[in-house]
């Protein structure tokens, strides 16, 4: 029997991974969907050395530098929940891809390298998750090398994060002679067997801390070792509690190795037991709750080509209340369109699928042919537009020039394009036919290049040009903005929406310029 809309929603755990590039985001995914039933054999997402790659590496330049550029979307089925986890780009320069996707998902897992503690992408990413105090699951990775202390790390976790720990497990050991783990909420030992990472291991459990199995299994040693670290663990840090987890003050720990495969379970059990069914969502008008009947939705990421043989957009859309129907008829907010949506796409492993259904929690994919901007509200007739979603002002700058001038329709075309996807934003000065790109880090500007010539068939190169920064304009009336516009004419353009912007030359140009035009709101992020 079909469950009802508000179970179905009630079921769905949607999550993202934040981590350092490196601490092992990729292989923990891999082991998720390994649990989840929808890989067979971990290794098979991706192996940067062994010329293996990950379903969700569509881009030959990500597989060259072994990096993943993409966020792609992977629901699996685990227990009774249905879990949807977020890919983020890990590398530096796509963070506003990343800022956004955590605007899409109701809790987080932060893995921590043990051997290296906190890091610094992850203190960042710790401070996007805080706007919306994001409830964070924690897995402290690579138990099977020589790492760190455990209790420092958790420290460190505490002191630079300000969040705080409640450990959920405790290693047994590290490196050659890691055995296994506690789980103090459980009392019950879990013990390790090396070599079984591409598989869903047969474990041996022990119960009860003071079981002479244990002494067995792990020597007596390393039982009283445990026994000794966790009556200090106990004392020392937190107990969980639900309700801290839930507000974004407290973090189940969990300790394990992504590559053995072991405790990644652990902490899939906490996060479909503790981590939040879809939560309520602000728009300008109002506060949308999840099990609300009607469906609505917006749009966090915007992906072109993402199979280079179907060469098409898709738009990434979070459920926010209701339900998606095959042939639902939607009113796109900001252009007050409405569209009928009945090839919607979930992403079940990289697989594409068509979805007959879809709950609150769950991303679908629309198909785009330039009409869908990140942020864009989607409803079922009501008048909302969802807020937080972020457009970040570049800081670096390049002019494009064309090898061919004749292709520069092609050209416009395709930075528009890859701009709407929101990791490069395209510029048109007012006063000339210059094309300026903007990005937020240096290895966008290779990206776009590539994937000009890949896609769109332009060759292009990039040449410096006097632009420090750029900033979005408002005004209370549309003749101060005109008026503004005639004036500052020469540093003007026009983004790839149309967005009226201001070009600084420099910092103190633009400081000037504020100063100067009080009336003027010069905006560093568009929130869409
Ligand atoms: P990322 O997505 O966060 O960047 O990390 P990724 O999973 O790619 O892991 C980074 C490196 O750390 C990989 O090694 C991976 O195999 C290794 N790793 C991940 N988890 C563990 C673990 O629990 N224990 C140990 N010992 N290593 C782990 P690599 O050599 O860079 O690449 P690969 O050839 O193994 O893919």
């Amino acid at each position: 029997m079909a469950m009802k809309p508000i179970d179905e929603i009630h079921k769905r755990r949607t999550f993202a991974i934040i981590s350092h590039p490196d601490a092992g985001k990729t292989t923990i995914t891999e082991k998720l969907l390994l649990y989840g039933n929808q890989i067979q054999l971990a290794g098979t997402v991706k192996g940067k050395k062994s010329g293996r790659h990950a379903t969700s590496d569509w881009m030959e330049m990500e597989k060259e530098r072994g990096i993943s550029v993409t966020t792609s979307v992977m629901q699996f089925p685990y227990q009774d929940a249905m879990v949807n986890l977020l890919d983020t780009p890990g590398h530096a320069d796509f963070s506003e891809d990343t800022y956004r996707t955590l605007t899409a998902v109701d809790s987080a897992l932060m893995v921590i390298d043990a051997a290296k503690g906190v890091e610094e992408r992850t203190v960042k990413l710790m401070e996007v998750c805080r706007l919306r105090d994001t409830p964070i699951l924690t897995f402290i990775n690579k138990l099977d090398r020589d790492v760190r202390d455990p209790i420092e790390v958790l420290d460190e976790i505490e002191d630079v994060l300000n969040i705080e720990c409640a450990p959920v497990t405790w290693p047994i050991g590290m490196g050659k002679s890691f055995k296994g783990v506690y789980n103090l909420l459980r009392d019950a030992t879990v013990l390790y067997k090396t070599g079984q990472g591409h598989t869903i291991q047969d474990v041996r459990e022990i119960e009860g801390l003071n079981n002479p199995e244990l002494d067995q299994a792990v020597g007596a040693d390393y039982a009283q070792e445990l026994r000794d670290m966790l009556e200090l663990v106990r004392g020392a840090s937190h107990d969980f509690d639900l309700q801290r987890f839930l507000d974004g003050r407290l973090t189940p720990v969990f300790f394990g190795t992504a590559l053995g495969n072991f405790g990644v379970d652990h902490m899939l059990d906490g996060l479909v037991k503790w981590a939040p069914a879809p939560q309520p969502r602000e728009a300008v008008e109002r506060k949308v709750e999840a099990e609300e009947p009607k469906m609505t939705g917006f749009v966090f990421k915007i992906q072109a080509n993402m199979d280079p043989r179907h060469r098409d957009r898709i738009a990434f859309m979070r459920i926010c209340s209701g339900k998606y129907q095959k042939g639902i008829k939607l009113k796109q907010c900001r252009t007050g369109k409405e569209v009928r949506i009945s090839d919607a796409l979930t992403f079940l492993a990289g697989e594409r699928d068509n979805v007959e259904e879809a709950f609150a929690g769950d991303i679908i994919g629309l198909h785009n042919h330039g009409t869908i901007q990140i942020g864009d509200t989607f409803t079922e007739g009501e008048d909302l537009r969802f807020t937080g979603i972020p457009h970040f002002a570049p800081e670096l700058f390049r002019r494009v020039v064309l090898n061919d001038p004749l292709k520069s329709k092609q050209l416009h075309k395709g930075l528009t394009q890859l701009a709407e996807e929101g990791a490069t934003q395209v510029f048109f000065p007012l006063r000339n036919n210059d094309v300026v790109l903007g990005a937020v880090g240096t290895l966008q500007f290779d990206v776009v290049a590539a994937r000009l010539k890949a896609e769109y068939g332009v060759e292009c190169r990039y040449e410096p040009v006097n632009v420090t920064t750029a900033r979005w304009m408002e005004a209370d009336s549309e003749r101060e903005l005109a008026s503004f516009e005639r004036k500052a004419y020469d540093n003007l353009a026009r983004d790839g929406a149309g967005h009226l912007t201001y070009l600084a030359p420099t910092r103190v140009n633009l400081q000037l310029t504020e100063e100067r035009h009080p009336e003027i709101r010069f905006l560093e992020t568009r929130e869409i």
